[in-house]
């Protein structure tokens, strides 16, 4: 029996959707063109990215990047070229938005609800995680542990950086692989209740991990593209590449349900709107 209210959890949302709901206009009211440009892409056709709304182009520059590298050799990670468009992606309109939203539902699941432990799964960079301190603090949130965790073990340099830069906030970092169960030292450093959230880790790590993020949870906020069809559109053949797989929100449901009591897709509503095969917000609580 988790001590927490899922209601309240769940209720606790509702702002921050309210906000991607009206930020989802302009360019980002219809997802339509940015799946025809992936399937434009797969089939080789020749086109200016700046015939595409604004917002879109930077996706469909890493997509298009993707396929070159992975034409001519394997994909790797630390190539100059990947990662000035991948951080071209990350801080344009449309993940700076993403990233907003999820530490904003964050800030309110931690307002509304006894939790004592964050823990962000897959931080990489800490694009999110770095905007979450700056809500913790100016939230007054500093009673709440923030544990960044990453397979890579940059997490540790990410640690430091965040702590010299926060001194007023509880911060660990540790390395996980969340295929595999979380370290010890990574569970004696939780105070009940737990919040696990993460963002585009788990294409990477497959349902099989949730298990693992359920084990240490007490809710569960995952920001990942679920498909609602069931059916690959253009852009998860172009992601297979580098190693993500294609998950369906009926499949990752039937995983969660195992663990979590209540599981809530936080942006139906949106999805319907902007005519999205997938659903990106997903929070489960025991
Ligand atoms: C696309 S990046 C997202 C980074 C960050 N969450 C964000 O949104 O900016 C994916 C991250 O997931 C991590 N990752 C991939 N597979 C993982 C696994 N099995 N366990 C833990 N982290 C993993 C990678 O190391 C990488 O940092």
């Amino acid at each position: 029996m988790s001590a927490i209210d899922s209601r309240k959890v769940v209720a606790a949302v509702a702002g921050p959707m309210a906000g991607y709901r009206a930020a989802m206009k302009g360019d980002l009211e219809d997802w339509i063109p940015l799946e025809h440009a992936a399937q434009m892409l797969l089939d080789g056709t020749v086109f200016d990215e700046a015939d595409f709304p604004a917002d879109f182009r930077p996706i469909i520059g890493m997509m298009r990047l993707i396929l070159e590298k992975t034409a001519s050799g394997g994909w790797n990670w630390s190539d100059p070229d990947v990662q000035r468009a991948f951080a071209e992606a990350a801080s344009g309109t449309v993940y700076r938005l993403y990233a907003e939203v999820l530490v904003a539902m964050v800030v309110e699941i931690l307002k509304a609800a006894p939790l004592l432990t964050v823990v962000e799964v897959g931080s990489g960079s800490g694009f999110v995680t770095g905007r979450l301190c700056r809500a913790l603090r100016d939230n007054d949130l500093g009673h709440v542990r923030l544990i960044a965790t990453d397979m890579m073990p940059a997490i540790e340099r990410l640690g430091h950086e965040l702590r010299s830069q926060y001194p007023e906030l509880f911060i660990e970092h540790c390395c996980w692989n969340i295929q595999h169960e979380a370290p010890p030292e990574l569970r004696t450093s939780l105070l009940e209740s737990v919040l696990v959230f993460e963002r585009f880790s788990l294409p990477y790590a497959g349902y099989c991990s949730i298990v693992n993020l359920a084990s240490i949870a007490d809710a569960l906020l995952l920001v990942d593209d679920l498909s609602l069809t069931g059916q690959k559109a253009s852009f998860d053949h172009i992601y297979s590449r580098i190693g993500t797989q294609f998950l369906v929100l009926e499949e990752a449901y039937r995983h969660l349900s195992n663990y979590f009591s209540s599981i809530h897709t936080c942006d139906a509503e949106v999805v319907q709107a902007i005519h999205s095969p997938v659903s990106t917000f997903t929070l489960a609580v025991k």
